[in-house]
């Protein structure tokens, strides 16, 4: 396992009409934000465009982790890159020629990342691997958040990262939907290098201490696991 385990905390199912606030509990326990753009369209809800992007940026230095869950990829990523995405990833069945896209969001400087959904193979993300920096892996169903992880999906963090080593490239595995504190030693096992929590966090009374626990669940369960794998 790498170093430290990245928290990408989502703010879906914050207080939107405290978001500024919402995003400062967080931040001093976060290596990204993670924004959820739903277009009603790829998956059966609307959230927000970069508009909204661009305000949080105003408000953070917390690098942005943009999950697009849009069809038409191609037509946003310039907007979202100059929104202030630090890093952007698409869903491979989203589009028709996922390579472009992955040029265009390193050409807007942000880092390119691919997400995978429970129903959609792994063989269809294999071509693109040498192309990006990281994979997300869909533990629940995209659209919403606060649903029950979907313990079988973690055994795709071990297999894109096998993927990745036999074609001598290396990729950066994200974990998002159902993560929570109780089941983040599971999600750690599967060599995550990021996790994404969104209700267990932000659908809580007090948003900081939820945070601050997830933080500390992460360092100590992954510095556990690093003691096991390098003795
Ligand atoms: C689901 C989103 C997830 C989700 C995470 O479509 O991509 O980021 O909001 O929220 P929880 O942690 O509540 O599943
Ligand atoms: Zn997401």
């Amino acid at each position: 396992m790498d170093a430290k385990v990245k928290l990408s905390p989502s703010v879906l199912n914050a207080d939107f009409a405290n978001l500024g606030k919402a995003i400062r509990d967080v931040e001093p326990y976060s290596d990204y934000i993670h924004l959820d753009v739903m277009d009603g369209h790829f998956v059966p809800n609307i959230t927000f465009g970069p508009m909204v992007v661009e305000t949080i940026k105003r408000i953070t230095d917390v690098p942005i982790d943009c999950h697009l869950m849009i069809y038409n990829p191609p037509e946003w990523v310039e907007a979202f890159a100059d929104a202030g995405a630090d890093r952007i990833s698409f869903h491979v069945r989203s589009c028709r020629d996922a390579e472009s896209v992955i040029r265009a969001i390193k050409a807007f400087g942000a880092s390119p990342g691919l997400a995978v959904s429970p129903e959609v193979p792994l063989f269809e993300l294999k071509p693109f691997l040498g192309m990006i920096d990281f994979v997300v892996v869909m533990c629940v169903y995209p659209g919403f958040g606060g649903q029950k992880l979907m313990p079988e999906m973690l055994n795709r963090v071990g297999a894109i990262k096998r993927d990745a080593t036999e074609m001598g490239v290396f990729v950066e595995v994200e974990v998002d939907g159902g993560v929570k504190a109780d089941n983040l030693e599971q999600v750690l096992q599967a060599g995550t290098d990021t996790v994404v929590v969104g209700s267990s966090i932000f659908a809580t009374l007090d948003v900081s201490a939820a945070a601050a626990e997830i933080r500390r669940v992460l360092d100590s369960t992954s510095a556990t696991l690093r003691g096991c794998t390098s003795s």
